[in-house]
């Protein structure tokens, strides 16, 4: 599908984000090994959630709309055929934390674009605690003699992190993750939640053999890397007005937001509120003004990594370099991230120069509407959607369909705040 998206003169309204597809896809997972029923409303209907629940209901799952009928910690059930993935490395990640752990051995495998992302990452430290495990195609199971362990994870990796904890939760003992940078830790808020044995101390995340989960009772918060699009088009997009209701606000993933703030963009927090453990608020964006130059190094990409592609876009409307380093992962996201954001930037006539590990930026320039290349890459398509709002005339998102990944409806709220 080709996206076509003009120049806005103004954004204008109230709207609710999907539900959050990090707390998604583990409330699925940590439901399915509940004993009983979980009910969670507002999960992503993305379409990387919709694998996560695909998978779980190969493993014989029971999933019907909000509620998650839990077979226990020992009650899934081996699937007749290689779990399809899709394009979601967190369904990959976790399930394979989760499975390796399991009597019977999995197969999963995925798209494209996931069957080129690297997986060593989980397979080798779920090998050092006894699992088996391999890559590719991804296997793991049919040895559940787990030993607990302590991982120094040398890439700052949330999925990575869950996967151990998952696996951990079977294992011999205590299993500890140490970060060198914190990252998103729903994780753990969520097996706090459900009576699991967790310790949280600085940067090391602890979990003891677990054999039982409370099942759970939630409401989804709204995702703050899809808020994270409207943070910066109303920002950019002159006497704009949004407010976007329910966003989790866990510490852990708006560092973005600070970011923002930094520099001159006006977000507002109103109706703070907690949700299972996870904070949320109704988020209000006004435009910005007198923007300065922004500098992202180390673990501040690993902080905001996820919403690097807009802030490319944000940097381009900001007098002065910007520059955008400590990235390389982007490289290994559902598309080589820095190269296919530089590709339709350049396109409508930015200056941005890729770099190995991300971006040097120099603005402001007014963008020129273009055709561009989503790379299947939802959150490209996304942030090039909100340049193409800053851009003069219609701009056209090749491969736009990607947005169902994780924000079905992506162009439906921009056309309500048109
Ligand atoms: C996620 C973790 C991040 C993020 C992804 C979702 C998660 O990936 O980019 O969109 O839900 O754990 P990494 O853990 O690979 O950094």
């Amino acid at each position: 599908m080709i996206a076509t998206v003009r120049s806005a003169r103004k954004l204008e309204g109230a709207i609710t984000v999907p539900g959050d597809k990090s707390i998604s896809h583990r409330a699925l997972i940590l439901g399915a090994i509940a004993s009983g029923d979980s009910h969670v409303r507002g999960l992503s209907a993305g379409a990387d959630v919709q694998s996560t629940a695909r998978c779980l209901r190969a493993l014989g799952v029971q999933i019907d709309d909000s509620l998650i009928g839990g077979r226990g910690m020992h009650g899934l059930r081996a699937a007749a055929a290689p779990l399809d993935c899709g394009n979601s490395g967190t369904t990959m990640r976790l399930l394979a934390g989760l499975l390796a752990a399991q009597e019977f051995e999995s197969e999963l495998t995925g798209d494209e674009s996931l069957s080129r992302r690297p997986m060593d990452r989980v397979v080798e430290p779920l090998v050092r605690m006894g699992a088996k495990a391999a890559w590719p195609p991804l296997r793991v199971g049919g040895q559940t003699k787990l030993e607990g362990f302590e991982y120094t994870a040398p890439v700052p990796s949330a999925q990575v992190k869950s996967a151990i904890l998952l696996a951990g939760l079977y294992a011999n003992g205590e299993t500890s993750v140490v970060e060198r940078v914190r990252t998103r830790d729903h994780t753990e808020v969520m097996l706090s939640a459900m009576g699991a044995d967790v310790k949280v101390d600085a940067t090391r995340v602890t979990v003891g053999r677990t054999e039982r989960l409370e099942p759970i009772d939630l409401a989804v918060p709204g995702d703050f890397s899809s808020a994270a699009f409207w943070l910066v088009a109303g920002g950019l997009v002159d006497a704009s007005n949004i407010r976007l209701e329910g966003v989790g606000v866990n510490p852990t993933r708006t560092a973005f937001a600070d970011l923002l703030g930094s520099i001159g963009f006006h977000i507002g927090r109103a109706k703070p509120r907690f949700e299972a453990g996870e904070p949320v608020a109704d988020l209000e964006v006004r435009p910005a003004r007198g923007l300065r130059p922004l500098r992202v190094e180390g673990r501040m990409a690993a902080e905001m990594i996820d919403e690097l592609p807009v802030l490319a876009v944000a940097a381009t409307q900001i007098a002065g370099t910007s520059v955008i380093s400590g990235a390389a992962e982007l490289r290994v996201k559902e598309s080589n991230r820095l190269g296919a954001m530089a590709a339709g930037l350049i396109a409508m006539g930015a200056d941005i120069v890729t770099q190995d590990d991300g971006w040097v930026i120099t603005g402001p320039r007014q963008l020129e509407g273009a055709r561009v290349d989503s790379a299947g890459d939802h959150r490209v398509a996304m942030a090039l959607a909100v340049a193409a709002l800053v851009a003069d005339g219609k701009t056209e998102i090749e491969g736009a369909e990607c947005v169902e990944i994780s924000y079905p409806g992506f162009f439906d709220h921009l056309e309500y705040l048109c």
